[in-house]
């Protein structure tokens, strides 16, 4: 597992804005998977600079968005949905079959985690993926304890998830369950990404890259994967030995 430090958010983004782009540029066909969420915002926005800029051909690759609150819809502000249409579709106008959220209305949630687990299989697994890291350890929806090999699930949230997770929404809003990408995707992935930005993510950090390799942990997995990458900035990576 690598880990790469940059001075702040601004170079962080701007890094990871310019793999993504480099890659699609390069495989046109490519499949990358993103968590939503404060971190990957500014990447988000540069990414489509990049991509608008550098007449790059966006029509072909596939966007799979990693998790979604159950139970809430796509026109709620703080969803996943809502997140990608404004920053990624609707500036790159892309073309709806070319990104597949999970529906969090949806009755059978069993069977919208079967339909991703298909869109991934049917694309010939993911390329990229680039996650971020709750302030439990979580990947996505993959709470503390989950197993390293489940594929796309629903999830009990804990209860730090649904605290923090408050800060997404305009006034409180009842969390219980959230849909997700599982960690055995992650590990299939061929290449991931593990952005963190600000000294509240300090901690986490350290247990991701010093810790334990442990379900408890679920970014420990990180340390497991071939083909892992973290990046940080100066303040997340505040608390790592000196020698990192
Ligand atoms: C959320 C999401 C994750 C996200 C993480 C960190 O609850 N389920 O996909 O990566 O927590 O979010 P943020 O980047 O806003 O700190």
């Amino acid at each position: 597992m690598q880990t790469l430090s940059f001075k702040n958010y601004e170079v962080l983004s701007d890094y990871m804005a310019d793999i993504i782009a480099n890659s699609i540029k390069n495989e046109p066909n490519l499949v990358l998977c993103m968590a939503s969420g404060s971190t990957p915002a500014l990447t988000c926005d540069l990414l489509v600079q990049k991509l608008k800029e550098g007449q790059v051909d966006y029509s072909k690759f596939t966007f799979l968005g990693l998790d979604e609150w159950v139970g809430l819809p796509p026109t709620n502000t703080g969803s996943c949905h809502y997140f990608f249409h404004k920053k990624i579709f609707e500036p790159l106008q892309l073309s709806p079959s070319q990104y597949f959220l999970f529906n969090a209305l949806a009755e059978d949630l069993k069977d919208e985690c079967s339909k991703m687990d298909k869109m991934i299989s049917d694309k010939g697994g993911i390329d990229i993926m680039i996650v971020g890291i709750g302030m439990n350890g979580h990947i996505g929806f993959n709470e503390p304890g989950t197993s390293f090999t489940l594929l796309s699930h629903v999830a009990e949230l804990d209860e730090i998830t649904k605290s923090v997770g408050q800060k997404y929404f305009d006034g409180p809003v009842a969390l219980g369950e959230g849909i997700t990408i599982g960690l055995g995707h992650l590990m299939n992935t061929k290449k991931v990404f593990l952005m963190a930005n600000g000294s509240k993510k300090a901690e986490v950090i350290k247990k991701t890259i010093e810790g334990p390799v442990t379900k408890s942990f679920p970014a420990s997995i990180m340390q497991k994967h071939p083909d892992g990458c973290i990046l940080i900035d100066e303040e997340a990576g505040s608390l790592l030995k000196k020698d990192k």
